[in-house]
């Protein structure tokens, strides 16, 4: 079902350490009742333990090897994808060995809710891209009916159908994963808190706020949500008392959790790209395979908020420089992030991360800066070491942000819906455990 694409209504779930293993000691005896000691039983003890507990070994001296690697699947829309997307595919990925990420096509979207941001081809791109995929299903239905669901253990092997803790109901009410519990192949995950694309829409929609002040009334929900960086604190004055400010929180648990861990080995060559990968899309995607196909570690220089901003314009950026840095740092290209990037690579820069090639995309909003007197470039040009790469997509920050606004209305009804079951999610919410 569209775990995803709504929002970060991915309607992910819960499990903290403790509760994993419980849940697969639970797992482990249902299942033992159900199959009677049937392989999978074998299966499931496991799961990528080492990396979940270092310190446990429980397991270890099974040879993990002969097992059969235990398939998860996830499903969702993912438009306007985004590091809350990322974080569940993330935490859907420890829950086994490989995973599996059905992406709705745009005829189940359109039938289901109306049409998407990003066509299919886009959104596939970006789940491709997030270093936790293993296989991506192109055409997955909105909802998982009995066959699809056949066809997910049978030609797929999937062993689990992974979604969030918030409940996803189909429009005649039912539970979208109803048929996976009963089948005892269902597991939750703890959604991500902070994020959701109905939060995204109304900072992109404050961008043309000004040109239409009458809407005051219309943005006033959505203008509430926009609370990072560079907002004008007037803005928020016809903002209701009971404002849901972001809540993104970031940790550096989350960071850790995201990162590689590894840096350069010895005699890697080391690629340089800095922007602002603001609204994280295919074309950043597309743009850093490439950048990384050109040596052995790209690392990414991600803009302040303040650079971005007075290059941009005011309510630029539209995602802040921590969750920005997570959106680049998902992607399976990325070696490294630097988190808040100067503007103007020095040459001091160069030597001290043994910078060997600086690299910049044809298709940039920043392309007409290159030939001015402060080329950020200056110094990388005059060493010999500055590349300019074809980026593959014809797409940016503003792209989107154009697509957002021709469809103004369309998304800002959707948005108003899903703002009112965001906020029954929140009134409701008490404290779930998980990672
Ligand atoms: C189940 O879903 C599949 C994939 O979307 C679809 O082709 C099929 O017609 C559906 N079956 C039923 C009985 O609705
Ligand atoms: C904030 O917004 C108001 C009204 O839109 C404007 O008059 C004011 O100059 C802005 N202040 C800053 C610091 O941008
Ligand atoms: C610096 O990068 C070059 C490749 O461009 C590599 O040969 C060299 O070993 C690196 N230096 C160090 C100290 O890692």
């Amino acid at each position: 079902m569209g775990a995803f694409g709504d929002d970060n209504n991915p309607c992910a779930g819960s499990f903290l350490a403790s509760r994993i293993v419980g849940g697969f000691m639970g797992g482990f005896v249902l299942t033992a009742a159900l199959f009677s000691l049937s392989s999978r039983l074998l299966g499931v003890d496991v799961i990528p333990i080492p990396s979940l507990f270092p310190s446990m070994g429980l397991f270890s001296n099974r040879k993990s090897s002969e097992k059969k690697k235990i398939r998860v699947y996830m499903d969702g829309c993912f438009d306007l994808m985004h590091y809350g997307h990322a974080n569940a595919l993330r935490q859907a990925r420890a829950l086994g060995d490989e995973l599996v990420v059905g992406v709705v096509s745009d005829e189940e979207i359109i039938a289901n809710k109306g049409p998407p941001v990003m066509s299919l081809n886009e959104r596939i791109v970006m789940v491709r891209g997030v270093k936790w995929v293993d296989e991506v299903i192109p055409d997955a239905p909105y909802a998982i009916n009995e066959s699809f669901m056949k066809k997910l253990f049978t030609e797929y092997g999937i062993d689990y159908i992974i979604h969030g803790d918030d409940p996803c109901l189909l429009p005649d009410g039912s539970d979208a994963y109803e048929l996976a519990k009963k089948a005892g192949r269902y597991k939750q995950i703890k959604r991500t808190e902070g994020v959701s694309s109905t939060d995204i829409v109304g900072r992109m929609l404050l961008c043309v706020r000004d040109r239409q002040s009458s809407e005051n009334q219309h943005h006033a929900s959505l203008q509430r949500q926009f609370s990072h960086g560079n907002n004008n604190k007037s803005e928020n004055r016809n903002s209701p008392s009971s404002t849901r400010i972001s809540h993104f929180l970031p940790t550096s648990r989350r960071i850790v959790q995201f990162s590689n861990g590894k840096g350069p080995g010895p005699q890697a060559r080391i690629i340089y790209m800095d922007g602002a990968f603001d609204l994280f899309h295919a074309g950043h995607v597309e743009i850093l395979h490439r950048a990384r196909e050109l040596g052995d570690f790209l690392l990414v220089g991600i803009h302040t908020d303040q650079t971005v901003s007075s290059n941009r314009g005011p309510h630029h950026p539209i995602m802040n420089l921590h969750e920005r840095s997570l959106s680049v740092l998902a992607c399976r290209y990325v070696d490294e992030v630097i988190i808040g990037a100067p503007w103007t690579i020095t040459k001091d820069m160069i030597t001290t991360f043994n910078i060997s090639l600086v690299v910049h995309g044809t298709v940039a909003e920043n392309s007409d800066l290159l030939n001015e007197e402060d080329d950020p470039y200056k110094a990388a040009k005059e060493l010999g070491i500055f590349k300019l790469i074809e980026s593959p997509m014809d797409i940016t920050t503003t792209t989107i942000i154009k697509r957002i606004v021709a469809n103004h209305e369309a998304y800002k009804k959707r948005n108003e819906k899903k703002t009112e079951s965001e906020k029954k999610y929140y009134e409701g919410k008490t404290y779930v455990s998980g990672d």
